[in-house]
């Protein structure tokens, strides 16, 4: 799908209308998708986003000498006879998420080797606690320029106390914690969806995990799992990114298959603002958003779930730089999530940032102009700016797009947006930013 040279061309000023389907949640997957190395007997994947993040992990499947199947949304994959037990340098570059084959690996053959991995270029991402959880299951974890490689004879469960709730430790220690001996607890964990996601697989295939989504996880060791059919909650950023998108364009969007109860957080907000947000009333996994005029400025403080996610504060920064009055985003969970500030500015945003605080002064009226995606939900925070401003925006470095969402321009463009997918022929010009 992705092609370097490819931008989008949004044009502003359209009202997005209609019902669009959530997809398969990617963060999600990429807790789910691991665990499936830990039996040899065959698992389903299904309800995956097909986004550029899932043809990696399929080709870190085949890497490491798994059969793979990838096509309409699901992966089946069969884990009999690995290979090899480390994760090839170039795919492991590729994505954050190859980090959990340390866990999964260690898990299954007692030994694992990853490359320092990919993603987006957001703060310092350390691994001080995922190591720290793999060495109180017995497991010796070496360190250097390369990356990290793992050994054990035979895992033991243990008491683990997180110093933060990391999503990536809690999950790379539930996979290493599976098939161990005995007793594990995760004290402090994260409380994430897809973390609820992951525990859910994992007693599917016959695990005891216990606790997921509270402070504390519960796992009994079990002594084999076996392969099953499991489908991935709806993705919570990619249903976020469209109801703000929805509420920046003075839209009626519903968005079916989305789980309201993980979309509590950007609800209060949007209330807040003046959007409306409700169900179908049917009973139904949907949620419709409302909004009309100009929306009220918001405060927000990124958490941990079921805090404000992150992942949805550059988003809803662009919402925030038209809103009537002052608005203040903190930023507690990743040290350089303001980069996109900067493209925003170019569009005629206000913005002051000091370290993790971001004042937002909104403006009457954006303006579009070339700007450059500095990772995958400043892209999607780029392409709202530009649903919203006047003229027409050309979103530049959209393979972070493409790593996370599910043809972002189809979906928007039969809501009733108007964004073109092209080739750049000749190089890049962009303005130096404000
Ligand atoms: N941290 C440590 N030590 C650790 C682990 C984390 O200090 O051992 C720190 C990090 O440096 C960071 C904070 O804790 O400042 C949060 O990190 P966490 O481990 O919770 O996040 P992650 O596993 O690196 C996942 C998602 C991110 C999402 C965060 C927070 C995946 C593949 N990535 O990252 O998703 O922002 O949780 O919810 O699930 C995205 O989808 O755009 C994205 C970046």
């Amino acid at each position: 799908m992705m092609q370097k040279d490819q931008f989008l061309r949004v044009h502003g000023g359209f009202r997005l209308e209609g019902e669009v389907f959530a997809s398969g949640g990617k963060n999600a997957a990429l807790a789910v998708l691991p665990a499936a190395l830990l039996t040899d007997e065959p698992c389903v994947i299904e309800n995956l986003p097909m986004i550029d993040d899932m043809f990696v992990m399929r080709d870190i499947f085949l890497a490491l000498g798994a059969k793979v199947e990838f096509s309409k949304n699901a992966m089946r994959i069969e884990a009999k006879g690995l290979r090899t037990h480390a994760v090839p340098e170039l795919l492991a570059h590729k994505l954050r998420a190859s980090y959990y084959f340390l866990g999964a690996l260690l898990g299954r053959v007692n030994e694992s080797v990853v490359p320092f991995p990919g993603g987006c270029a957001i703060g310092s991402r350390l691994m001080d606690q995922h190591i720290k959880g793999f060495e109180a299951l017995g497991a010796r974890v070496y360190e250097d320029s390369e990356g990290i490689s793992i050994e054990g004879d035979g895992l033991r469960g243990s008491v683990i106390y997180l110093d933060i709730p990391s999503v990536g430790a809690t999950i790379n220690i539930m996979l290493a914690a599976a098939l161990a001996k005995g007793n594990t607890e995760i004290v402090n964990a994260g409380k994430e969806p897809h973390i609820v996601d992951l525990a859910n697989f994992l007693n599917a295939m016959g695990a005891s995990v216990r606790g997921a989504g509270t402070d504390t996880i519960r796992i009994k060791g079990v002594p084999r799992l076996h392969g099953c059919n499991y489908a991935v909650i709806p993705d919570q950023i990619e249903t976020g990114t469209l109801m703000i998108a929805a509420a920046a364009t003075g839209g009626d969007v519903l968005i079916r298959g989305a789980l309201p109860t993980h979309m509590e957080a950007l609800t209060a907000k949007l209330l807040e603002m003046g959007v409306r947000v409700d169900d179908t009333g049917t009973g139904e996994d949907s949620i419709r958003v409302r909004s009309e005029g100009r929306l009220r400025r918001v405060n927000i403080k990124t958490q941990p779930y079921p805090g404000f996610p992150t992942d949805l504060q550059q988003p809803m920064s662009a919402l925030l730089s038209a809103a009537e009055g002052v608005s203040v985003i903190q930023e507690t969970i990743f040290e350089s999530r303001f980069r996109h500030l900067e493209e925003l500015r170019r569009m005629g945003g206000k913005f002051t940032v000091k370290d993790r605080i971001a004042v937002i002064e909104g403006v009457k009226l954006l303006t579009g102009c070339p700007v450059l995606a500095t990772d995958l939900r400043a892209g999607a925070a780029l392409v709202i700016a530009g649903l919203m401003a006047q003229g027409v925006t050309e979103v530049n470095n959209i393979h972070y797009i493409d790593r996370g969402y599910e043809f972002i321009e189809r979906k928007l463009n039969a809501l009733g947006a108007k964004i073109e997918r092209l080739e750049r022929i000749g190089p890049l010009e962009i303005a130096a930013g404000g």
